[in-house]
Order: structure tokens, then sequence, then C-alpha cells
């Protein structure tokens, strides 16, 4: 799935690509054990000074997203929504700054529909070239990664296009800027795509720790095509459930483009569409150790919904489209 366009306002692109994210790092003695794990943006979290693949020194700031789709446009095909909650979109190596880059390693491009097309996106970067193999939903079988690929079938759904070419485009986009995932991190014994299934448990294990729907609905918030919300309604909810402010991403109509805001200056969206959870990590990403941090980070934005009083809904999805 394509970014939001809201990405590029919370996130400032930097053109930054090349073959492997450290050039020339060996593949031996990456015993993550044996290393002090630094948190992620600290003082010692460069390459200087820490085992890159222990500690993350690329992409440091890590958004863990979410969506609420009302449909998925596939559902003929059995891609339906999970019901009672919000489905998986990614994990995210932002810049410890805020800005990110993308399709770090082109020789691990697994996206049939890269977007954007080149490296900056930009007709001066690096053209992608579209996948046209196996779709990685067909690395976890040489795994026994059965129960995993169940898993992400159920949650990590995508909108009009097989839930396998939204992995791809996770993994090659994202998962691929991370220092953690490089490939020398996994030692002279490597097998093929192990980092890809590396990347997707720790996608989930991100994801189990963020449970949108019940964060919302403890505070009495459902989807309803009939009620309103209000932005600070979401906001305090998951403050409350996560312990720092999320971004939160609306689609829609803007507000001041609808009857009820016609006249004001209230361009925000007003469809509850996404949020994204801010973490600095201690230690490989992989070690599933987060600390939430703030959208507001680094004067990052916190969304792109209308704020005005019961500018916002949270639709409940169509009939059919969830299970
Ligand atoms: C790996 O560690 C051993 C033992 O400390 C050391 O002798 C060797 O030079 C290291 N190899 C690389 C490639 O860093
Ligand atoms: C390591 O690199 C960072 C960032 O480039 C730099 O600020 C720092 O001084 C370096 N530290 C050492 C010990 O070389
Ligand atoms: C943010 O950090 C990245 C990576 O260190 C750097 O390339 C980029 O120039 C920085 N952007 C700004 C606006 O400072
Ligand atoms: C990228 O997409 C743009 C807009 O559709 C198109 O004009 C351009 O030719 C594409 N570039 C590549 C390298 O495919
Ligand atoms: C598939 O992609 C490869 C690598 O980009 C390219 O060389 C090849 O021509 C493509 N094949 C088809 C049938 O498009
Ligand atoms: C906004 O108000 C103007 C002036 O009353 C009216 O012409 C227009 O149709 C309204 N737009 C919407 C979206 O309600
Ligand atoms: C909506 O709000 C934006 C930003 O405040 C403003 O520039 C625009 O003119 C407004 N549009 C309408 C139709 O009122
Ligand atoms: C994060 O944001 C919340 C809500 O705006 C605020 O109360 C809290 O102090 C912030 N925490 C940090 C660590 O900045
Ligand atoms: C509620 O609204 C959503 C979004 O517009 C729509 O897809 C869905 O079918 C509606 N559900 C019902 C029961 O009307």
């Amino acid at each position: 799935m394509q970014l939001l366009a809201a990405t590029a306002v919370s996130s400032m692109l930097v053109g930054v690509s090349q073959a492997s994210l450290y050039p020339g790092q060996s593949n031996f003695n990456h015993t993550c054990a044996l290393q002090t794990p630094f948190l992620s943006c600290s003082a010692n979290a460069y390459p200087n000074i820490t085992d890159s693949c222990c500690t993350e020194t690329y992409g440091g700031l890590v958004l863990s997203t979410q969506l609420w789709n009302t449909y998925t446009g596939l559902e003929s095909q059995g891609q339906v929504l999970p019901k009672d909650s919000w489905s998986l979109h990614g994990l995210w190596p932002d810049f410890c700054n805020g800005s990110y880059t993308q399709y770090c390693d082109l020789s691990r491009q697994y996206d049939p529909l890269p977007s954007p097309n080149t490296t900056t996106g930009t007709p001066s970067g690096t053209p992608i070239k579209p996948y046209n193999g196996s779709s990685i939903s067909t690395f976890l079988a040489p795994f026994g990664k059965f129960d995993l690929l169940a898993y992400m079938n159920k949650f990590w759904i995508a909108q009009a296009q097989p839930n396998g070419d939204f992995w791809g485009h996770e993994f090659s986009k994202h998962g691929t800027c991370y220092s953690t995932f490089n490939l020398p991190c996994y030692g002279p014994m490597y097998r093929k795509h192990e980092e890809v299934i590396d990347f997707f448990e720790t996608a989930i294990s991100y994801y189990e720790t963020l449970p949108t729907w019940t964060w919302l609905g403890a505070q009495g918030i459902y989807p309803s095509n009939s009620t309103t919300y209000s932005l600070i309604d979401f906001q305090s909810a998951l403050v409350k459930g996560f312990g720092a402010l999320p971004y939160i991403a609306c689609s829609g109509p803007k507000y001041n483009a609808t009857a009820a805001g016609n006249g004001t200056l209230d361009n925000g969206g007003t469809v509850l569409s996404e949020v994204w959870y801010y973490h600095h990590v201690l230690g490989r990403v992989q070690a599933r150790h987060g600390v939430p941090i703030n959208a507001s980070i680094n004067g990052g934005s916190v969304g792109n919904c209308a704020k005005a009083k019961g500018a916002l809904k949270y639709p409940v999805r169509t009939v059919g489209s969830e299970v």
C-alpha cells in the first residue's frame, strides 16, 4: 500500500539509497548477547561506537503503524479485515530527526508496485524495478512458518492488492532500512530470506502490544456511522493506552469542504484511518524493547485530522468486509 500523503507532512524525505546500509560490514562476530544494548537515537547509537547489528543505528525512530479500513476490495477472494481489531500496516524505521529514507537495499526488492518508483521519489533518484518473482508470501513455507502466514493473512491486510504484495512493499521499502535486519548481521550461515521472516515477526510483536481497538473501546469509543467524535477523544484514549501521543491520520473530505465545516479554516481529514505509534528501541528492534515516544518529538506532526469538535467519523466496516 502506498503511504498516505500525510507521510510527507510528518516526515521529510531524504534521498539516501545504497546497495547496503554499511558497505563492507563483516558477517562475523555479531553476537548481541556479548554487546551492551543501547537505546536507539541515544549518544551511543552510532556505528562508530557500537555494533549496528545489536543496536539500531540507522532508523532509530521506530513507528508501528495500523490501519482502520472499512473494506479490502478483495472480499470475494476471502481477503477480509479482522473483527474487533485494527489491522497492521507496518514497522517503519524513521531517522531520529523524523525524516526517513526508503528502498535501502535494491538487492532485496520484493515490491511489485514500488511507490515511489525511484529511491528519492524524484526523476533523479534510482529507478526501482517492479518485482515480478514469486510473492514474498511464498517465503514463509520453507521455514515451516505456516502459523505466521495464517496470522499475517488475518491481521496484516491490504486494500485493493493481495496481502503478499503489501508485505513485499513494507519489507522492501522499510524493512531494508534497519541496521539490525542487514544481511551481515545474520552471520555466515545466513539462510535466504531469514531476515524477511524476522522482520515480519518483529512487526507483529510490536503490533501485538498496541491494541488500538481495545484502547478506544475502553473509553467507550467504537465505530459508528451516526456518532461523531472529536480528535481529542481519540488522542486521550490512545495516550492512556500507549503512554505517549501517537500520530493520528484521517482520510475523507477535508472538514472545511463539508457542510459542517463550511467557511472555517480547518482543513483536516474527517474519517479516522491510521495510527502511528513512535518508539525508541533498546538494542535490536527484534528484541521488542520499545520505549513509547510522542509523535511530536523533534517538532513532528501529531496528525492531519480535523480539530473541530465532533468533526470525525470512526466508520463501521462494510457488511461482509470483516470476520
Ligand atoms: C571476530 O572475533 C575474533 C575474536 O575476538 C577476532 O579474532 C576476529 O578478528 C573477529 N573477526 C572479524 C571479522 O571482526
Ligand atoms: C561517531 O559518529 C558520530 C556521528 O557521526 C559523531 O558525532 C561522534 O563524534 C563519533 N564518535 C566517535 C567516538 O568517533
Ligand atoms: C536527518 O537525519 C538524516 C540521517 O542522519 C540526515 O541524512 C538528514 O540530513 C537529517 N535531516 C535533517 C533535516 O536534519
Ligand atoms: C515514475 O512515475 C512517474 C509518474 O507516473 C512517471 O512519469 C515516471 O516515468 C516513472 N519513473 C520510472 C523510473 O518508472
Ligand atoms: C522481471 O524482472 C527482472 C528484474 O527486474 C527483469 O530483468 C525481467 O525482464 C522481468 N521479467 C518480466 C517478464 O517482466
Ligand atoms: C458552503 O457555503 C456556501 C455559501 O453559503 C455554499 O454556496 C456552499 O454550497 C457550501 N458548501 C458546502 C460543502 O456545504
Ligand atoms: C480550508 O482551509 C484551508 C487552510 O486553512 C484554507 O486555505 C482554504 O481556503 C479553506 N477552504 C475552504 C473551502 O474554505
Ligand atoms: C507526550 O505528550 C503528552 C500529551 O500531549 C504529554 O502530556 C506528555 O508530557 C508528553 N511526554 C513527553 C515525554 O514529552
Ligand atoms: C458505514 O460507513 C462506511 C464508510 O462510509 C461504509 O463502508 C459502511 O458500509 C457503513 N456501514 C453501514 C452498516 O451502514
